[in-house]
């Protein structure tokens, strides 16, 4: 048994007791920094999808995914995306690296589509980023730069990885009300109320459209009571749009974002293109801030530029140059509208089937909220006892708060889920 500092040569071996590092006594003594680390909790999407593959029953439904299916159970590649990408195959003429802030081309194109036709252009900047979660990093590094001591008021609940993303990176966090689990409605009066108390600086994220996970927005008239809330606190209003074209359309989706831009001096927006373009593993997303003046636009570019160098340097290209090619060219642009729409009213006639197979299967309970909801995303409005029921007698799946993923649902399978559901809160 060695007692000195070992020293693993030749060959590796330990020149004391000849043991491989594996072996050698002194090993954990040597590594005192990782061998400090416990295990981290595993993510519970990923624990769901591993439970589910390893279920043998031909029935079972998996409705906790993340990402938008076909009725064929597919997340496939958009036509157009493949189209653009044959196209970018033949052109491209070099790998080498692009700028901190990405594709200008791509980020003109994306803060038109975002911010419409009257984008406040000389207050605005916009740089692409790896992903919508991308985003909300450079973001949260950003807010750590201007204002450390702000608070990012974040809606109870809200994406699972809002707070430990923005958490994680440093910023203070602070919840406001926003889903009635009982009622299955937004709660609008302590919203406002909550936001009301907020400090003059802090600031408010916001669900552009199809709140993730309650699936309900702020009507337009709600929308606009809360910015008169963050106009007179003077809040910084911050809004994640990672389903712009799922509720409505691309235009209608993009309402809170342009009200808020009118009516505030000053903004932060990430936005998504992993789900509208199904681009998820491609990773493509923006961040632009609205600064007071075009002068602190030009700080604020700066900044986000310099943040961007010391995190991941610069954005991966592939997704960004498809995006860029889809809305540059009006053909690809209208196929793309096309295709999105598809994926919207699929996820839309899912909510009718589902609700209205429940009316007639459990008409004692009301889920009618899953036609008020939009996107992928809404609570079925279950107990956690009742989700680890469905998952142990009937092979469907879904996470503890009893989240569902509407695109899980096809006209072949929305019978079984159905009956389920009610034999399960039934049989309380
Ligand atoms: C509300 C919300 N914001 C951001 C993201 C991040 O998306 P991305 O995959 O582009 O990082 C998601 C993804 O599910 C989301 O639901």
């Amino acid at each position: 048994m060695c007692s000195e500092t070992p020293a693993f040569e030749p060959a590796f071996l330990c020149v004391q007791c000849a043991n491989t590092p594996t072996k050698c006594a002194l090993t954990e003594r040597r590594n005192p920094v990782f061998n400090s680390l416990q295990t981290a909790s595993a993510d519970a999407i990923l624990g769901l999808i591993a439970e589910y593959r390893d279920d043998s029953r031909a029935e079972k439904i998996d409705l906790g995914v993340g990402v938008y299916r076909t009725s064929e159970g597919k997340t496939p590649v958009l036509g157009v995306v493949k189209r653009a990408e044959q196209m970018l195959i033949d052109g491209q003429d070099s790998k080498a690296y692009i700028g901190t802030a990405g594709a200008a081309d791509f980020n003109a194109a994306m803060q038109a589509l975002i911010f419409g036709d009257s984008s406040p252009d000389d207050r605005l900047t916009t740089i692409q980023t790896p992903g919508g979660s991308g985003s909300l990093r450079v973001a949260a590094g950003m807010i750590l730069r201007a204002t450390p001591n702000a608070s990012v008021w974040v809606s109870e609940p809200t994406w699972a990885n809002h707070v430990p993303l923005l958490g994680g990176a440093g910023v203070n966090l602070k919840p406001y009300p926003y889903y009635d689990t009982e009622n299955h409605v937004i709660r609008v009066d302590e919203m406002l109320a909550g936001l009301a108390t907020a400090p003059e600086g802090d600031i408010v994220l916001l669900h552009a459209c199809c709140h993730n996970p309650s699936g309900l927005d702020l009507s337009e008239t709600e929308l606009r009571a809360v910015t008169d809330v963050i106009v007179e606190r003077k809040l910084v209003p911050f809004v994640d749009m990672a389903y712009q074209g799922f509720a409505d359309d691309l235009d209608r989706d993009a309402f809170a974002v342009r009200h808020l831009a009118a009516n505030v001096a000053e903004m932060i927006v990430s936005s998504s293109c992993s789900k509208n373009f199904g681009l998820y593993r491609d990773r493509v997303g923006t961040l632009s801030i609205l600064s007071a003046d075009s002068k602190t636009r030009d700080i604020v570019n700066s900044q986000v530029n310099n943040l961007v160098r010391t995190i991941y340097s610069v954005p991966p290209d592939h997704g960004a140059a498809v995006v860029s090619l889809i809305l540059n060219d009006p053909e690809l642009r209208r196929d793309w509208i096309n295709e999105l729409t598809e994926m919207r009213e699929r996820l839309q006639s899912m909510r009718r089937l589902l609700n209205d197979a429940l009316i007639e299967k459990t008409p004692n309970r009301d889920f009618s909220h899953l036609v008020r909801a939009t996107g992928m995303f809404c609570f079925l409005g279950i107990s956690a006892a009742e989700v680890a029921r469905l998952k142990k007698d009937y092979g469907v799946y879904m996470v503890d708060s009893s989240r569902i993923n509407v695109a899980g649902i096809t006209r072949q399978n929305v019978d079984y889920l159905a009956t389920s559901i009610a034999a399960t809160v039934e049989s309380e």
